[in-house]
């Protein structure tokens, strides 16, 4: 179905999540109402996608900066475009392998008191197979729980590590071979300290409710003792892996995409031989509350 806003129109993507935004040249300058109905249906289809979008990379920063402060990368194995600091490079191939976007569901920067709001990612060079990135709508998810379930987790808070995905036992390889981002984490591993967030939380523009846990960094309910805690979570994390909540996005070169993190999970699928090049720049969120 297509979603007709005054200045854009959205197709949707499956019911619950994705939208493709038709129509907009974002390197030129957009009207205030264009941007205003851009975030919209950003909250509402949770990602969207522009495709065949021709940016520079300062066209890619001074869009994104429409949203919000860049976020500096506290915790991350990415590497940091040399020329532009608020870009992050996700240049792998099959020789190259991502440490952490790869079969991890997980949403940007959950561990940090201020999760990532937004992610703007645009596609430079894509592989001719594989590489597809799927999204999850976490208020489809919640909103599908019993009432039941939703009373048992209403109130309760989880720790979120930013560095689990990071740990010797789950990327070994990347303790292995040592590096320039491995020494980076290991001096910001000495001071950072995992943030505690609601397991329901509100989304801030709609009022919704989406569950904010993620399997990638969420490691325990507060609330909970141990083995409480790690069955809940894993109901949640299978919960969450739902198809009819996902978007699967098979990507072209030239494709933007921005999604809402406060509300979805998403995931890289590492199923490609060849080059593929992303630009990233994430946008600081607010503190998560129920
Ligand atoms: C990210 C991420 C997904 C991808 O940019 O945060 O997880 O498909 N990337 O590269
Ligand atoms: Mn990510």
């Amino acid at each position: 179905m297509t979603i007709k806003y005054e200045t854009i129109d959205v197709l949707e993507m499956t019911p619950k999540c994705g939208g493709f935004i038709e129509g907009v040249d974002l390197s030129q300058d957009i009207s205030n109402q264009q941007f205003k109905e851009i975030y919209n249906a950003v909250v509402d289809r949770v990602v969207v996608i522009f495709r065949g979008q021709k940016l520079t990379p300062k066209q890619h920063i001074s869009f994104s900066k429409k949203f919000g402060k860049t976020q500096a990368s506290a915790v991350s194995g990415f590497e940091k475009n040399t020329d532009y600091p608020e870009i992050d490079n996700l240049a792998y191939d099959a020789d190259n392998p991502p440490h952490v976007t790869r079969d991890l569901w997980h949403t940007d920067f959950a561990g940090r008191e201020k999760p990532t709001w937004g992610t703007l990612l645009y596609a430079r060079e894509i592989p001719p197979e594989g590489g597809d990135t799927i999204w999850v709508n976490n208020v489809a998810a919640y909103e599908a729980l019993s009432d039941r379930m939703k009373q048992h987790i209403d109130g309760l808070t989880a720790y979120h590590d930013s560095y689990r995905p990071y740990g010797e036992t789950i990327r070994p390889e990347m303790w292995e071979d040592g590096g320039e981002s491995l020494g980076r984490l290991k001096t910001e591993r000495s001071i950072y300290r995992p943030a505690l967030h609601p397991v329901v939380r509100t989304h801030p523009d709609s009022g919704k409710k989406g569950l904010f846990v993620n399997e990638s960094m969420t490691t325990k309910i507060k609330e909970l003792d141990f083995r409480e805690s790690d069955y809940l979570l894993r109901f949640l994390f299978d919960h969450l892996r739902t198809p009819e909540f996902q978007y699967r996005h098979k990507w072209e070169a030239d494709d933007l995409a921005i999604w809402d993190n406060r509300t979805s999970l998403h995931y890289a699928l590492f199923d490609y031989d060849q080059y593929r090049l992303m630009h990233r720049i994430v946008i600081e969120g607010d503190v998560p509350y129920q």
